[in-house]
């Protein structure tokens, strides 16, 4: 579906953005989903994660970051020490994708037409919330940032970029990863580099705020 300007100029307000994205036909997403997941936290965040698409919990919830790959993001923004009332949380893809498989859903990867697609809400979360630092969590939610086709997280973590707008971005890792991880030790050492990004950001943040 092609933007509707008229959709556009209505939309002045967060919260309008909230309201409208519940009938979003931008792509088929909504077909199968439970619900629209649209991002969550303080109006004026200075730091914004961004995930990939919601899970089946937070399908069911209809709120982000809910369900286990929620718990260690915020088990690590706790421990790193990001306040988290400066924290908006959202995904790149506001519908869950997924395949039935008897009485389980499972997680599919949203594609690229489905990334731009949404990107319209995401952008708008961007613009009213106007995060000084971004943090992708996973290669869709930095392709969708940057509008590339591919993003290799291990070669983009560590270093942040300056995003036209101003505002820092940090790639990271998504927390889901981490929990698909079968061997104990590679788990622990994925989750310290997982939890060495998000100190540079708390690091980058303590910085700005000088
Ligand atoms: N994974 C995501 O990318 N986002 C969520 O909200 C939950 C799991």
């Amino acid at each position: 579906k092609v933007e509707i300007p008229e959709e556009i100029e209505q939309i002045q307000s967060l919260n309008d953005a909230k309201a409208a994205v519940q009938s979003c036909r931008r792509c088929p997403l909504y077909e199968h989903a439970t619900q629209v997941v649209f991002g969550e936290g303080p109006e004026m965040a200075d730091v914004m994660f961004v995930g990939e698409q919601p899970g089946d919990q937070e399908d069911l919830q209809g709120r982000p970051f809910v369900g286990p790959a929620g718990q260690v993001l915020d088990q690590v923004i706790e421990k790193v020490g990001i306040d988290r009332k400066k924290v908006y949380v959202t995904n790149a893809v506001k519908h869950f994708k997924f395949e039935p498989r008897g009485k389980r859903r499972i997680h599919q990867r949203p594609d690229g037409g489905e990334v731009q697609a949404c990107k319209f809400w995401l952008g708008l979360e961007i613009g009213f919330v106007r995060p000084k630092v971004i943090v992708a969590l996973g290669a869709t939610a930095a392709q969708s940032l940057l509008g590339k086709a591919s993003v290799t997280i291990g070669k983009m973590r560590g270093q942040p970029l300056q995003m036209p707008d101003g505002s820092t971005l940090f790639i990271t890792n998504h927390p889901s990863y981490l929990l698909r991880i079968p061997d104990p030790e590679s788990r622990a050492r994925e989750r310290e580099k997982f939890e060495a990004d998000l100190v540079l950001v708390r690091d980058f943040m303590a910085g700005l705020e000088k």
